[in-house]
C-alpha cells in the first residue's frame, strides 16, 4: 500500500509511523505526508525521514470541497492507496470521505463514543472519569464516529493536569496507531459492510 499521512502540526504519530519503515514484516510504503499548514512541525521532520511533504493551504480555497478537491487531486498524483489523519485538523467534506471510504483511517485522544471533537483531556476531567485513552477508527462523514479499530485506556490520576494527561494518552497513541496501520496493512484487519473484521493472518 502507499500511504499518505495528514497532518496539521507537531507529527509525534506521524513519526511513529513512520518507524514501521524498520520493521521488515511490514508491507506499507510511506509516499507522502501532507499539510494544510505551513509551519507544521512535522512537515520538517518529514523530509528529515526522506518523505516527500506538500503542503496545500485550506485559506487559498472558497469553501471545504474545494481544498478537499485538490487534497484528493495530489493524492492520485501520487498514486495513494491509504490514508491515516494525524492531528489533522480539518473537517473533512462527505465527499472526501467517501472517496477514501474504508481506506482511511484516524487516531482520536479518547475513549470513543465519548469525547468526540476537541479538547477531550479538558472535557475527560470535567467529567471524572478514572479512564481515558486513545482510538484508532476507520474514517466515516460524521465526526469521530467511525468503525473502532482499536483502543488504549490509560488512567486517570488524582492529580492529573490536562497535560499530563494528554501526555500519558499520547505515549500510547504512538504504540496503537503503529499496531493498528501494521495490521490493516499486512491485511489482518479490514473494513466490510460497515463492520471492522478481523482475520487470522494475512
Ligand atoms: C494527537 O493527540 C491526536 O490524537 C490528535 O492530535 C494530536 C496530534 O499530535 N488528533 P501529533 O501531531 O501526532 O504530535
Amino acid at each position: 500500500k502507499r500511504i499518505a499521512v495528514l497532518i496539521s502540526g507537531r507529527g509525534s504519530n506521524m513519526l511513529s509511523l513512520l518507524k514501521l519503515r524498520n520493521e521488515s514484516d511490514f508491507n506499507g510504503l510511506f509516499s507522502l505526508v501532507l499539510s494544510n499548514k505551513a509551519d507544521a512541525k512535522g512537515l520538517e521532520t518529514a523530509r528529515n525521514e526522506g518523505i516527500e511533504t506538500v503542503f496545500i493551504d485550506h485559506k487559498a480555497f472558497p469553501d471545504r470541497e474545494s481544498f478537499d478537491r485538490e487534497m484528493h487531486a495530489t493524492l492520485l498524483n501520487h498514486k495513494i492507496d491509504f490514508v491515516v489523519l494525524a492531528g489533522f485538523m480539518r473537517i473533512l467534506s462527505s465527499w472526501f470521505v467517501e472517496q477514501w471510504e474504508g481506506r482511511m483511517i484516524n487516531i482520536h485522544p479518547s475513549l470513543l463514543p465519548l469525547f468526540r471533537g476537541v479538547d477531550t483531556h479538558r472535557r475527560a476531567l470535567e467529567e471524572g472519569v478514572r479512564l481515558h485513552g486513545c482510538t484508532v477508527h476507520y474514517v466515516v462523514p460524521e465526526l469521530d464516529a467511525g468503525p473502532i479499530i482499536a483502543q488504549a485506556a490509560v488512567p486517570v490520576l488524582p492529580d492529573d493536569t490536562e497535560e499530563n494527561l494528554a501526555s500519558r494518552v499520547l505515549k500510547q497513541e504512538h504504540i496503537l496507531y503503529a499496531q493498528a496501520l501494521k495490521m490493516i496493512c499486512n491485511h489482518t484487519v479490514c473494513l466490510e459492510g460497515g463492520k471492522v473484521l478481523y482475520q487470522k493472518n494475512g
